[in-house]
């Protein structure tokens, strides 16, 4: 019903002969084996336009996507990124709210607000995560913690703006720790997210949402986690820099 989204958040990694390597190796895989789910790659910016042109040379095989744009329309905000510059050069999706970006960037609800509406302003389709801490999750918060971020930023969007939408849950302790949720507490937490969308948008909108899963996703226990009936998909960081890797997730969303 609701296609998967295997989505590489490549993150600080890969310089360009790096890059290169993986990109030619990412497309080679993707044309020899035929996948089930969308594949989106989220490498740093610079690379962007580079890799909207290979995939437009060589017959388009992923969805292209930046790892944050500003809150700013634009002007004098030095080293910043605006929604329209990614939009304006290919880019489709844009990840909003990443726990990395909420803890050394500051990142707080008004801001991610913004964030979205800039995106979506532009026609890209924001990946919006959410996530609990360690201490979150010891102390069982983390319902009310999921619930807050999605109330404080991503309900403040109307309906039409919000069916852009594809939410991440990425708790914070899974993510490059090696340590990743097992299938029954990230299902939990889907379930969850799903039921919350669903009365404060209705079932369509519910029903179509990807709710994709992230921190610590590899090729073992990938599988697994895409059979729970809601996780449609992952965001996946370090596994997703090694072709061997990424190729077997990607294939365990068949
Ligand atoms: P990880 O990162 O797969 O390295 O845990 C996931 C993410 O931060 O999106």
């Amino acid at each position: 019903m609701r296609t998967k989204l295997v989505a590489a958040n490549w993150k600080m990694n890969l310089n360009w002969n790096e890059a290169m390597t993986h990109i030619a190796q990412i497309h080679q895989f993707l044309s020899e084996n035929a996948n089930a789910a969308d594949v989106a790659l989220f490498p740093p910016a610079i690379y962007l336009r580079h890799f909207f042109e290979h995939n437009a040379m060589h017959g388009p095989k992923f969805q292209l996507g930046a790892q944050d744009c500003s809150e700013h329309v634009n002007g004098a905000f030095t080293g910043e990124l605006s929604a329209e510059m990614l939009a304006s050069i290919g880019v489709q999706l844009c990840i909003v709210g990443h726990s990395e970006r909420r803890l050394y960037h500051r990142e707080e609800s008004a801001r991610l607000q913004l964030k979205l509406k800039r995106a979506i302003e532009m026609g890209m389709h924001p990946i919006y995560c959410c996530g609990e801490s360690e201490e979150d999750r010891e102390n069982e918060n983390q319902s009310f913690v999921i619930s807050a971020q999605l109330e404080q930023t991503l309900f403040a969007l109307n309906p039409e703006a919000f069916a852009k939408i594809t939410i991440a849950y990425e708790p914070i302790w899974a993510i490059g720790t090696g340590k990743t949720a097992t299938a029954d507490q990230a299902q939990d937490m889907h379930e969850m997210i799903r039921a919350m969308v669903q009365s404060r948008y209705g079932e369509e909108l519910a029903t179509r949402l990807r709710i994709i899963y992230g921190g610590s996703v590899n090729a073992a226990n990938a599988k697994l986690l895409f059979s729970q009936p809601d996780i449609d998909g992952a965001l996946v960081g370090g596994a997703s820099l090694k072709i061997e890797d990424f190729g077997k997730i990607i294939l365990a969303a068949n």
